[in-house]
């Protein structure tokens, strides 16, 4: 039996740091009244980092990228498979992980393609990842989440623009003996697509419909708290694990209520919940990966803890993966 393992993590924020009280004022001067006050108490989030308006996610993947294969001392032609989570690709087309492929200068024909599950779109790519190194199509794969939801907020509506932010991680799935992803469990709803989504497209040479984002936060709020135990839970029974054999959890970062209701739910202390949200605001696809590598540099996360990663968002779609890192 082949396995797929982690073998390294990189991440990437844009250098621009904007506090809630930098974008209140931002705001303020467009008319649009918030409060750090606000942002903190109803989502833990105090700055997010904003991308310059011709820095892309597939730069920002570069950077992650770039950084997960120093960790692992391997070179950009060592990868035979790239996977790119985002929902502010570079382009209509083509995808970002083959304009990814060509920054990384990869030029052995690897495959590369881009997977769209909004903020589930991390733990969706590392499945299927994990599934095409189980069936030996690949044997070192390339998962980034990256984004750049700067691009697709309103700054007129005070009640999506203050929660998101750019950024990229990434990790290096490998081919082994042990196991390293233990478990997944992948979810989809899709008649609950218009409570978060970005509506507009592109037709006859102009943009149709409204290309920002939008969010009933409180029903996304009520679906995520309801769905994410079940999703661990789910992945927890199918590697024969239950609650207490989790080391860390990782959920995707929108809201610390959220991440904090589930940790309760898998009687997890607060101490093993993994917090970025703080200090990187949604950054959707990007979030989780971007939570582990700041884990793992910070010496929380070591070799053979045990993982949950679960992610949560528009389609509806949420899932979680387990890993023993
Ligand atoms: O990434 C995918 C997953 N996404 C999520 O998980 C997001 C889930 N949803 C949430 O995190 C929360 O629903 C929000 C943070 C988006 C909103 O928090 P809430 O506690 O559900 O607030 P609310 O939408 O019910 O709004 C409460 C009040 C409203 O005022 P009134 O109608 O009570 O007078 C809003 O107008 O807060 C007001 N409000 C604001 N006030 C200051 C909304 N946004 C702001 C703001 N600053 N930025």
């Amino acid at each position: 039996m082949i396995y797929s393992r982690i073998v390294a993590t990189g991440s990437y924020l844009p250098p621009r740091r904007l506090t809630n009280a930098d974008l209140a004022a931002e705001l303020a001067a467009k008319g649009v009244e918030t409060s750090d006050e606000w942002i903190v108490e109803r989502t833990g989030i105090r700055a997010r980092h904003f991308a310059e308006p011709e820095v892309t996610s597939s730069a920002l993947a570069f950077e992650a990228a770039h950084q997960a294969l120093s960790a692992a001392n391997l070179q950009a032609a060592d990868i035979d498979l790239i996977i790119v989570a985002t929902s502010t690709p570079d382009m209509v087309f083509p995808s970002t992980a083959t304009i990814l492929q060509n920054k990384l200068g990869i030029t052995n024909g690897c495959p590369a393609f881009d997977v769209q599950a909004v903020c589930s779109g991390f733990v969706y790519a590392l499945t299927v990842a994990d599934s095409l190194i189980k069936t030996g199509t690949a044997r070192r794969a390339l998962v980034v989440g990256t984004e750049v939801f700067s691009r697709i907020l309103d700054f007129k509506d005070r009640t999506t623009c203050v929660l998101f932010g750019d950024g990229a991680g990434a990790v290096i799935l490998e081919a082994s003996q042990e196991p390293g992803i233990l478990a997944s469990s992948l979810h989809a709803d899709g008649r609950h697509a218009g409570i978060l989504c970005t509506p507009g497209t592109v037709a006859g040479g102009s943009v149709l419909g409204d290309p920002t984002l939008k969010m009933d936060g409180p029903a996304v709020f009520k679906l995520a708290v309801g769905v994410l135990e079940a999703a661990a839970r789910s992945a927890l029974a199918k590697a024969g694990k239950t609650d207490a054999d989790i080391d860390w959890l990782i959920p995707h970062q929108a809201n610390i209520r959220i991440m904090q209701s589930t940790a309760k739910k898998l009687k997890m202390p607060l101490e093993k919940l993994i917090v970025t949200v703080d200090q990187h605001g949604n950054t959707s696809a990007a979030s989780i990966p971007l939570a582990l590598d700041s884990a793992v540099r910070a010496g929380k996360v070591k070799r053979g803890d045990t993982l949950m990663l679960e992610g949560v968002g528009g389609g509806f779609t949420w899932g979680a993966v387990l890993v023993q890192y």
